[in-house]
C-alpha cells in the first residue's frame, strides 16, 4: 500500500497522530486517520483537567472515545497525559503540599488502571523542564521535589507494567541544555533502576529550522537503552504559505522521519493533528500555520509526499 501507516509497519514503524473528540465528528478528519496512521494521541482528552476534573470524580468518556476509534481502525493509542503542570485543574495546584504526592499517586494509579492494556505508551510526565535545563517549579517539584518523577514512572508502571513508559518534551530535539538535562536525567532514572521506557521528542518545528543535530541527539537517548518517538511533529511557517516555504517544508519532513528511521530504537514518528485546519498553530503563534502534512481543504501537501518517499513509498 501507499498510505503512511502501510509504509511505516513495512519498516517496523508507525505513523501516528493526534485526534481530539470533536475531529470525531468530522467524516472528513475520521477518513485521513483511519486509513493513513496507526497509531492515536488523544489532544487533550487523557489531560488531568478533563479526566479528574475534581478531587476523585473521574471522567473517562472523552478518552474512551478515542480509544474506541482507535481500536476500530487497528490504530495503537499514546496515553497523554498523566502528570504535567498545564491543563491541570485549579484543585490540584491548590493543595497544601503534604496532599499533593497522594493526589498524583491516586491520578496516576486510577487513570492508568483505566486504560490498562489499551494504551501502548504513556507520557508520564509531560513537559518537565524550562529552556536552560533547570526543572519547572510547579505543583510536583514544589512537593516532592525531583523525585515526583521517578515517583510517577513507578506508581505508572505498578498500575499498567505492559504500558511503554515516556517521558516527553519539547526544544529537547536537538543537542542543547535542555536535551541535556533530559539525557541526565534518564541516564540517573536507568541507574537508579527506575521504570522507563522512552523519551518524546514533540518536534514542533518552525520550517528549515530543524536542528542538524536530532539523529546524533536521538542516537545518544537510545544509547542509554530507552526508546524515542518523534512525538507531536509539525513545521509551522508564515501564512499564507510561500512556494518555497512549503518546499523546505518538505525537506524537513523527510528530514525528521529518515533521522527516526535511521536509528534503531527510535520507534515512530507521530503529528499533532491531521490536518492544518486541526493544527494548534494558529492558536500560539499568530501569523503562523500551514504547519501539517495536509493543508486546508485536506489535499495531501508537499510534505505528506516527501513523507511517503522517505518511507520507501512512491
Ligand atoms: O475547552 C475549552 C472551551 O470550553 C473554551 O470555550 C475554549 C476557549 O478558549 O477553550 C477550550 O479549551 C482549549 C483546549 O485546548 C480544548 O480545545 C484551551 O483554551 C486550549 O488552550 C487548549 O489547547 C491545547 C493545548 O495543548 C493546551 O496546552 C491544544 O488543544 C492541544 O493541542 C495542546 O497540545 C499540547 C500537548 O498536549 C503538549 N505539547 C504541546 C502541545 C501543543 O500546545
Amino acid at each position: 500500500g501507499t498510505t503512511l501507516r502501510d509504509l511505516a509497519e513495512a519498516k517496523g514503524s508507525y505513523f501516528g497522530t493526534a485526534l481530539t473528540q470533536s475531529n470525531l465528528n468530522s467524516s472528513t478528519i475520521t477518513a485521513i486517520a483511519g486509513t493513513q496512521f496507526d497509531m492515536v494521541t488523544p489532544g487533550n482528552e487523557m489531560k488531568w483537567d478533563t479526566t479528574e476534573p475534581s478531587a476523585g470524580n473521574f471522567n473517562f468518556g472523552p478518552g474512551d472515545q478515542i480509544v474506541s476509534f482507535a481500536k476500530a481502525h487497528s490504530m495503537r493509542v499514546r496515553g497523554h497525559t498523566l502528570v504535567w503542570h498545564s491543563q491541570l485543574p485549579n484543585w490540584v495546584s491548590s493543595l497544601p503540599t503534604a496532599q499533593v504526592q497522594a493526589a498524583m499517586e491516586n491520578h496516576i494509579t486510577t487513570e492508568a488502571t483505566h486504560y490498562k492494556g489499551q494504551v501502548y505508551s504513556w507520557d508520564v510526565v509531560n513537559e518537565p523542564f524550562n529552556e536552560d535545563g533547570t526543572l519547572r517549579t510547579d505543583a510536583f517539584t514544589n512537593a516532592m521535589g525531583s523525585g515526583y518523577i521517578a515517583d510517577a514512572l513507578r506508581t505508572a508502571h505498578a498500575a499498567d507494567p505492559n504500558a511503554k513508559l515516556y517521558l516527553n518534551d519539547y526544544n529537547i530535539e536537538g543537542l542543547g541544555a535542555k536535551s541535556d538535562a533530559m539525557y541526565q536525567l534518564v541516564s540517573t532514572l536507568k541507574q537508579q533502576g527506575v521504570p522507563i521506557d522512552g523519551v518524546g521528542f514533540e518536534s514542533h518545528f518552525i520550517v528549515g529550522q530543524v536542528p542538524s543535530t536530532l539523529k546524533a541527539n536521538i542516537q545518544r537517548f537510545t544509547a542509554l537503552g530507552v526508546n524515542v518517538a518523534i512525538t507531536e511533529l509539525d513545521d509551522r511557517m508564515p501564512v499564507p504559505a510561500s512556494a518555497a516555504n512549503l518546499a523546505q517544508q518538505a525537506t524537513d519532513y523527510a528530514n525528521v522521519v529518515n533521522s527516526c528511521l535511521a536509528v534503531t530504537g527510535c520507534v515512530g514518528v507521530s503529528q499533532w493533528g491531521v490536518g492544518d485546519p486541526d493544527s494548534w498553530i494558529p492558536d500560539f503563534f499568530s501569523g503562523y500555520g500551514a504547519a501539517t502534512m495536509y493543508d486546508a481543504n485536506y489535499q495531501p501537501k508537499a510534505a505528506y509526499n516527501a513523507v511517503v518517499t522517505a518511507l520507501g513509498g512512491s
